[in-house]
């Protein structure tokens, strides 16, 4: 019998990710479908009660339920405990078993270039749901600090003192400081929604250099304002369609326990572009 999988979220319709599975799907010769799901805010329990009665095999979660999920999961992973939030679940036999892959995601494409993180210095801009997860992997791989950028300070403060609990030194600074000292921090990644819409970059790139590691996680557009600039400034950049990638091929491989087909799933996504 095809098995079924989904994406859930609000808006759903511009999702790439049924593209980025059916293709792998048809690479590999599987007999599995992935759909997209739309399941508005409020409506998260009715949702998952018709996935569960369709026998879904396997979901991904996205915005606005990735925290909200975590009430309606029979089982957690590590990964989820520490970062409070689902974006890949597993049924296994009506059991729901929640994941998060957007933090191994993030770290793969860096991983993929030989880059170390350990001992080095990050400077990440946001501290929404996104930011917590590429903290928390920083933190995971050993880097030195991690100093937090956010437009609300409140909130940035509270994502250093996360990173803080992880065992990371960490602090908190302005968006125009963040801009002057970029040039000094191995990392700098955007982690903010500035640049969804073409926006310029969410700070000033003058300090951006080739010894920058630029990652700008907004993917649609690919190359953003952030990135385009920073690629002026001769800095490694790590493109956001990468880490989409990266956490569909983990979620991939939680679901079919076969490696994913990351060349199938890369060409369907730039062809979407
Ligand atoms: P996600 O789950 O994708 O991380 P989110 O939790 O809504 O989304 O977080 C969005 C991030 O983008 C936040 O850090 C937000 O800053 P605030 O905490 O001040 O809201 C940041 N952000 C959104 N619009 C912004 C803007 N115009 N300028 C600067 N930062 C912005």
């Amino acid at each position: 019998m095809t098995k079924t999988f989904a994406v859930i979220g609000d808006p759903i319709d511009h999702s790439l990710s049924p593209n980025i599975h059916n293709a792998a799907f048809n690479a590999l010769g599987m007999d599995c479908t992935y759909i997209a799901y739309r399941i508005p805010k409020g409506e998260l329990k009715e949702g998952i009660e018709s996935l569960r009665q369709i026998k879904i095999s396997g979901f991904n979660v996205t915005i606005p339920h990735k925290i909200e999920m975590m009430r309606y999961i029979d089982e957690l992973s590590e990964e989820c405990k520490t970062i409070g939030a689902i974006n890949t679940v597993t049924n296994e036999n009506g059991r729901l078993i929640g994941h998060n892959t957007d933090m191994d995601g993030f770290l793969e494409p860096i991983k993929k270039r030989n880059i170390a993180i350990k001992n080095e210095d990050v400077l990440l801009l946001g501290a929404g749901g996104a930011a917590r997860a590429i903290a928390a992997g920083f933190a995971k791989e050993g880097a030195h600090k991690i100093t937090i950028a956010n437009r609300t300070k409140e909130k940035g403060k509270e994502l250093a003192k996360f990173a803080a609990s992880l065992g990371i030194e960490s602090n908190e600074t302005s968006l125009d400081e963040a801009g002057q000292n970029a040039g000094k921090y191995k990392f700098v990644v955007n982690a903010t929604s500035v640049g969804l819409k073409n926006e310029l970059s969410p700070i000033s790139t003058n300090a951006i250099n080739s010894q920058n590691v630029v990652y700008d996680i907004i993917y649609m557009p690919m190359n953003t304002d952030f990135i385009a600039q920073s690629k002026k400034k001769s800095a490694i950049v790590i493109y956001g369609y990468e880490m989409l990638l990266g956490q569909a091929c983990l979620a991939f491989e939680i679901w079919h326990k076969v490696k994913a087909p990351y060349d199938a799933m890369r060409k369907v996504l730039l062809g979407g572009f």
